[in-house]
């Protein structure tokens, strides 16, 4: 949550800043700021709530210019979004200036210590504590004064510092909270996420947990362990495209994502299936251990926590594992019971939601082995798994996951039918068929997206209702419960998703004329029941939006309105139905005036609990 940039060098920071901030707005947007060392001593901040584009006019309302600064753009934890609990935060001197990443778990203690010594605190926030701890530690040299400041500290951090003694540097460090830095002719940058760097430099150094880098305005960038000993990281190089940060002719990033979903699915897959066997290299050194696993247990959150409850289903009837699928947070703080012979899948786009990882390490502290399946190869969670899965999905910049849902799901079935065949329980004509099937998904989803109008006039008839409800059973349900979740979260209107034979256990009291019912009714082993319950909510005055198997005429009898999608093994379902109902959220969401890509109290990822 929140982003950071900075840049020291030839050149003006100010259209760096706004711009990188412009580029990581989707990691949290209630407020935003830039600090600016103008020349020596004279440092300048600039703060406004709201989205980048208010700062921005202010920066150039009131003409800052120079050549080193740093930017931040925050999700609020610790104090309301407000100008005065915008970063960067300043010290008593107003000399320092830092931006922040991450929650300082001491910071109470720490400003009662510095109140004491007589520190004036403008802001709630406790990133402010690291400023005046800078402050005291200040000798002119930077590095030495941010080793002092952050050996205080107890919590999750990604900094950037400038003071205005030094015009021509930016220190930065990490622990727990990502910082990549990189440089070109131009200077020396940095970015809490590399997407923020990539118009500037494709070769970046990914900082490591208590390392500090000092960026020079030459583009020189110097590097310390965590002994204060320099050491020299090898970069890694960002190979995506040109495209990958803008929204290429789309109205928003969530309809460009959606629309990518065909090649992501076939991205994800590509490689797995090899002459009627299963591909897997990066679990090579788990292979003789995941012959001994006697269970397995699936964590993540939101959508990835979804994507778990289908993975639960592939890997009970093709590996027959028994399998549990837990949200993260609930996980972290129960007594699960795991040992060496459980496999935990940890399910995380991001790889930096803070309880998927402490999930991921209580579950290793327990004996258990941890694969991640995750979007950001570089992350923490990627790191601290005994082996990661890349989902493949490129990056995602609308706070909706869409593409990374169905490249999770799409992965997870590859994964199930791996460990299927490890546990001889499919051959290779199960994998040749599965290939097949799997294979067909990216050009069932273009049919889907084709269907758009039909989707349009769904979303129009369901836009003014105060509830909607989402039924399905089986992999018909997840479903719902992914849709439900899209629709609260991008167009603020209430959803609720059941299974469709639990609704008379309850919440069919619920329904009138008011209360739209989507239920996901495509051709499956449960199709005759969920007719059923069709007609119990018919019964009760429902409007009823159904999502059918294409040739299926005599659902339209029983419904207001249909939208189709080819037909699919059920188990395949997931892949395409929740792609009717991300564009139907999506529908919602636009009548109602709703930024679809930033949507309100939320950020990209969620890297505190
Ligand atoms: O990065 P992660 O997959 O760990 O994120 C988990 C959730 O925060 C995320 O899926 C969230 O629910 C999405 N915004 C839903 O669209």
């Amino acid at each position: 949550m929140c982003g950071i940039v900075g840049f020291v060098g030839r050149g003006d920071a100010k259209d760096f800043l706004i711009k990188g901030l412009l580029t990581l707005e989707y990691r949290g947007y209630d407020s935003a700021g830039v600090a600016v060392v103008r020349e020596k001593g004279d440092l300048e901040v600039i703060c406004r709530k709201g989205k980048v584009a208010e700062l921005s006019r202010a920066v150039k309302e009131l003409n800052v210019t120079g050549s080193c600064g740093i930017g931040h753009t925050r999700w609020a934890t610790h104090g309301e979004p407000s100008e005065v609990n915008a970063h960067p935060h300043i010290d008593c001197t107003g000399n320092i200036a830092v931006v922040h990443n991450g929650i300082i778990e001491n910071f109470m203690e720490l400003k009662e210590e510095l109140l004491s010594r007589g520190h004036a605190f403008a802001s709630e926030t406790d990133t402010e504590v690291i400023a005046h701890l800078i402050e005291e530690s200040y000798e002119g040299d930077l590095v030495q004064a941010l080793r002092a400041a952050t050996s205080r500290l107890i919590g999750a951090y990604g900094l950037a510092v400038v003071h205005s003694d030094c015009p021509d540097e930016i220190a930065v460090t990490r622990k727990e909270s990502p910082i990549v830095v990189g440089n070109s002719v131009k200077g020396a940058f940095v970015g809490s996420d590399p997407i923020a760097l990539i118009d500037y430099t494709r070769d970046v150094v990914y900082l490591e947990d208590d390392c500090i880098a000092l960026l020079h305005g030459d583009g020189k960038i110097d590097y310390y362990g965590p002994d204060a000993e320099p050491y020299y990281p090898e970069p890694t190089h960002i190979d995506w495209d040109a495209e990958t940060a803008s929204r290429t002719g789309f109205p928003d990033f969530m309809l460009k994502e959606i629309y990518e979903q065909p090649r992501v699915v076939s991205d994800t897959i590509a490689g797995r299936f090899a002459d009627g066997a299963m591909s897997f290299p990066e679990l090579e050194e788990l292979d003789s251990w995941l012959d001994t696993i006697d269970g397995i247990t699936i964590v993540g959150c939101g959508t990835s926590y979804h994507a778990g409850l289908i993975a639960r289903e592939f890997l009970e009837r093709w590996a027959r594992i028994p399998v549990s699928v837990e949200v993260a947070s609930e996980f972290r703080y129960r007594s699960p019971i795991l040992d060496d012979r459980t496999l935990v899948i940890a399910i995380t786009q991001s790889g930096e939601t803070a309880d998927t990882l402490e999930a991921i390490k209580i579950a290793r502290s327990l004996g258990a082995k941890a694969i991640t399946l995750t979007n950001v190869i570089g992350s923490r969670a990627a790191r601290e798994s005994d082996a990661f899965l890349n989902i493949r999905a490129n990056i995602e910049i609308s706070v909706a996951a869409t593409k990374s849902f169905l490249a999770q799901v799409a992965l997870l079935a590859c994964l199930a039918m791996h460990l299927g065949v490890k546990c001889g329980k499919l051959g290779s004509e199960d994998i040749a068929r599965f290939a097949a099937e799997i294979a067909a998904v990216p050009a069932q989803i273009t049919q889907i997206l084709n269907e758009r109008p039909e989707i349009l006039r769904c979303a129009k008839a369901c836009s003014k209702a105060h509830s909607v409800m989402f039924i399905g059973r089986g992999f018909g349900y997840v479903s719902c419960k992914e849709g439900a979740l899209k629709l609260k979260e991008i167009s603020y209107l209430h959803a609720e998703a059941y299974p469709a034979g639990e609704i008379k256990h309850g919440p069919i009291a619920l329904i009138d004329e008011s209360v739209p019912v989507v239920v996901i009714a495509t051709k499956s082993d449960t199709y005759e029941k969920v007719v059923s319950n069709i007609i119990e909510v018919r019964t009760r005055g429902a409007k009823i939006v159904a999502i059918a198997t294409e040739g299926d005429e005599s659902i339209r009898k029983l419904t207001d309105y249909v939208i189709y999608v080819p037909e699919i093994p059920d188990c395949f379902s997931p892949l395409t139905t929740s792609v009717a109902l991300q564009l139907f959220a999506r529908e919602i969401a636009l009548i109602k005036g709703c930024d679809v890509d930033q949507p309100r109290n939320l950020a990209k990822s969620v890297t505190v609990e």
